[in-house]
């Protein structure tokens, strides 16, 4: 014990007795000092493709030079650690839990990666996953991100309301399958974005076309996406479709997801975010300069 250790405690060099000596430089909570960029893909129905929008939309990102994250926010049905082939357990250390990390260097959060088997459930009361939701913000070693992509679980319960509250997200990305009640069901997520103060930058009409691999031929089985006149409905700035491709579920299966090439289709949603991002960090900027 060095002559300086002499009150009674210290958190520093563990040696009891020592209260003196000076402690470490308190490492900010990594999530808040290190991620710039937060955005959530929510839709008020499950099974529409939120987690495929939310890997197409990171794996978008990282290929435009972004470092890129995603948490995993479907607690009891996870689904990004398969999509990206990811296995094995996460680390810690003194800072906190190290995300995994995909093939092409997309970091992950999910607890799929804590579990110890993969199938394993989770059966666990609201308030546990609350907390473990904010633990994943607050105690992840996400380091430097620029865009963190949050894969909602579907709805609008307990989740997507600590998500809302506790999560900086600077916008949201609507996920919707083209059926009849499509307006109702986006209008429920939009509404409450609204009354949380969260803007909602796009909606994705997953599913809404098949192309035909004989003729090359859009063919709209649902009858024409009607997610436009929606998107204009709630004033959301941008709407991109995506067709049905077997070849998603075929990648997801693989644990390939960052394979496919979803060439411009996204494009409209990611200007959005760029945008969104753009203005969060001049109103930062502003607000520092007033001190
Ligand atoms: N456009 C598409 N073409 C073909 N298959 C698709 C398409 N979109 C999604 N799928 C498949 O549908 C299934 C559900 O998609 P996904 O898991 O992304 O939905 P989700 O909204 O996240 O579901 P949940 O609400 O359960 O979280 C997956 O197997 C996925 O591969
Ligand atoms: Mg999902």
């Amino acid at each position: 014990m060095s002559e300086e250790c002499s009150a009674s405690s210290c958190s520093s060099c563990g040696v009891s007795g020592c209260g003196s000596r000076k402690a470490p430089e308190e490492k900010p909570k990594t999530a808040r000092a290190n991620v710039k960029h937060v955005i959530g893909v929510v839709s008020g129905k499950g099974g529409v493709g939120k987690s495929l929008v939310t890997s197409l939309l990171a794996s978008q990102m990282h290929k435009r030079g972004f470092k890129v994250g995603i948490l995993d926010a479907d607690i009891t049905g996870p689904s990004i650690p398969k999509a990206f082939g990811m296995s094995g357990r996460l680390t810690a250390d003194n800072d906190g839990i190290n995300p995994g990390m995909t093939e092409s260097g997309i970091k992950v959060m999910s607890v799929n990666l804590m579990l110890p088997q993969e199938d394993m459930a989770v059966a666990w009361r609201g308030p546990v996953i609350t907390g473990l939701l904010k633990q994943f913000w607050e105690e992840t070693n996400w380091e430097d991100v620029d865009y963190l992509f949050v894969d909602m679980p579907p709805g609008t319960s307990d989740i997507f309301l600590t998500v809302m509250q506790s999560f900086p997200l600077e916008g949201i990305v609507t996920v919707s399958a083209p059926q009849e009640l499509v307006a109702m069901i986006v209008g429920k997520a939009v509404n409450l974005a609204h009354d949380m103060n969260v803007p909602v930058i796009g909606l994705v009409e997953n599913m809404a076309y098949f192309k035909c691999d004989e003729c090359d031929k859009e063919h709209f089985i649902f009858g024409e996406p009607q997610g436009r006149f929606v998107a204009k409905r709630y004033q959301i700035p941008a709407y991109s479709t995506l067709p049905i491709d077997p070849e998603f579920a075929r990648l997801c299966d693989m644990g390939k997801v960052e394979d496919y090439d979803v060439a411009d289709k996204l494009d409209p949603i990611i200007e959005q975010i760029e945008i969104a991002s753009r203005l969060a960090d001049a109103k930062k900027e502003g607000e520092q300069a007033q001190g």
